[in-house]
């Protein structure tokens, strides 16, 4: 539905966000393989985690829905009838964690999706799981994805794009075969995967290589810096490795709460959310907001279920350009649309480099963030990898495309609250793929 959005610039509060979307995910698709109930704890209620919990009772788990828990029981023995239809519909993480799964069973399924999930290239999963022995028939890269299980082989693989759900496609991979598996990563991904395994199973093992100080040879009064490993982590997987079962519990999205904390950096508020992930490959966009200018306050820090949380408190200020390149991007990677949105109100240029995986998003990010940027008047330049975004006073209200993108939608109605005029968005139901809660989230921080 269309949205009109009107100008406030008034953003302070507390608030907690709906359960991180990627640990919901992984809950409910490991629970496929365990031997053991798993009990997820504030599984958010989104269209995304809702079509994996219909994907997971397809292979015959039981799913019982408490108020703030899902309990995945399952079965004793998967009895899936050949060419099931599994629909993902938006869900990237569903697909393609699925397809690993699906690859290293005794199963055939054929993977389907939306017409934007139907566009997301598939082969980077493609070709690591052939080479591992799986047979998968694709539609010129992309689903529907036919996929006949086989027994996998050991299997060593360098990731050559930085992807979780690739990383964690093989993993699942490994698990359904129960083959063992070696994955190296040259930058860091989201870990959530590696992190639950450890917790509800057994027989995965992670080795994060740490750079050091070394006195330099060439010179013995100057150090310099030494990686004993020319790639970051390497994560091991033995053939014995099994998912047990047992609690996950979820903390807030980090990825959700960007859009809030976003509004109070603009807006100069200070907003706090409580029990928010913090696991550290997430945590790029709150060193983001204290680069450009923002206090960021961390309290009640505690681990659960393996993966950090706590309150988190965004004093906005002046807010200043920054270039964003490399493991930042990586790291910022669903984040960018907003730190595009923050730059536009920012003193001075932010250029946006290495970020060409956000074209194969949910939607092109980069022409989408960049077309509804210059919407508003703000100088924008769309390059192969990236943004330039001019820092402008005084803009306009503009009416905004949602390019079907949540994260678009989000971004431009926070955008709109900073604007001089109204604006609206053609379609507000997309926000629904991972908080149907935002617009009433953000009515709770407006003053
Ligand atoms: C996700 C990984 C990222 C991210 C996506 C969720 C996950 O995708 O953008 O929203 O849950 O593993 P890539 O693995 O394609 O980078």
């Amino acid at each position: 539905m269309k949205r009109e959005l009107v100008p406030n610039r008034n953003i302070n509060g507390e608030i907690t966000v709906p359960g991180d979307k990627s640990i919901a995910h992984r809950a409910a698709l490991l629970s496929i393989l365990s031997s053991g109930p798993v009990t997820a704890v504030n599984y958010p209620d989104n269209s995304d985690c809702r079509v994996t919990l219909e994907a997971v009772r397809k292979f015959g788990v039981e799913i019982e829905q408490n108020d703030n828990a899902v309990v995945f029981k399952p079965p004793h023995q998967i009895k899936l009838p050949d060419d099931t239809i599994i629909d993902c519909g938006n869900s990237a993480t569903t697909a393609r964690l699925l397809a690993g799964l699906v690859a290293g069973s005794t199963m055939e399924v054929i993977l389907s999706g939306d017409d934007f999930l139907s566009r997301r290239p598939m082969m980077r999963l493609v070709t690591p799981l052939k080479e591992m022995g799986a047979e998968l028939f694709d539609q010129e890269g992309c689903l529907p994805l036919k996929i006949k299980g086989k027994k996998l082989l050991p299997f060593e693989y360098r990731l050559p794009v930085p992807s979780a759900q690739v990383k964690s496609a093989l993993i699942l991979a490994a698990l359904a075969s129960r083959c063992s598996l070696l994955i190296r990563e040259d930058t860091l991904t989201r870990d959530h995967t590696e992190i639950m395994l450890g917790q509800i199973g057994e027989g995965i093992a992670v080795r994060e290589i740490k750079a050091s100080m070394v006195p330099d040879p060439k010179d013995p009064r100057k150090k310099k810096v030494f990686m004993p490993e020319d790639f970051k982590k390497e994560i091991k997987l033995t053939s014995g490795a099994r998912v047990k079962g047992g609690l996950v519990d979820i903390p807030g999205d980090i990825s959700t709460a960007a859009f809030f904390m976003a509004a109070a950096a603009i807006g100069r508020g200070t907003l706090t959310i409580k029990n928010l992930g913090l696991n550290p490959t997430r945590t790029a966009f709150l060193e983001h907001l204290k680069a450009i200018g923002c206090k960021v306050e961390i309290k009640d820090k505690t681990t659960l279920s393996g993966e950090a949380r706590g309150q988190v408190t965004v004093t906005g200020g002046t807010l200043k350009a920054r270039k964003v390149a490399g493991e930042t991007t990586v790291g910022l990677i669903d984040e960018i649309p907003v730190v595009a949105v923050m730059a536009a109100f920012a003193e001075g240029t932010t250029v946006i480099r290495d970020a060409r995986e956000l074209k194969v998003k949910e939607s092109d990010r980069l022409a989408a963030t960049a077309a509804n940027l210059q919407r508003m008047g703000v100088k924008c330049g769309l390059l192969d990898d990236g943004l330039v975004v001019e820092g402008t006073t005084e803009l306009p209200g503009a009416d905004f495309s949602s390019f079907g993108d949540h994260r678009i939608a989000m971004a431009f109605s926070i955008a709109a609250l900073f604007l001089e005029g109204p604006s609206s968005l053609d379609d507000d139901s997309v926000v629904a793929v991972s908080c149907p809660e935002f617009y009433n989230l953000l009515e709770s921080i407006k003053a």
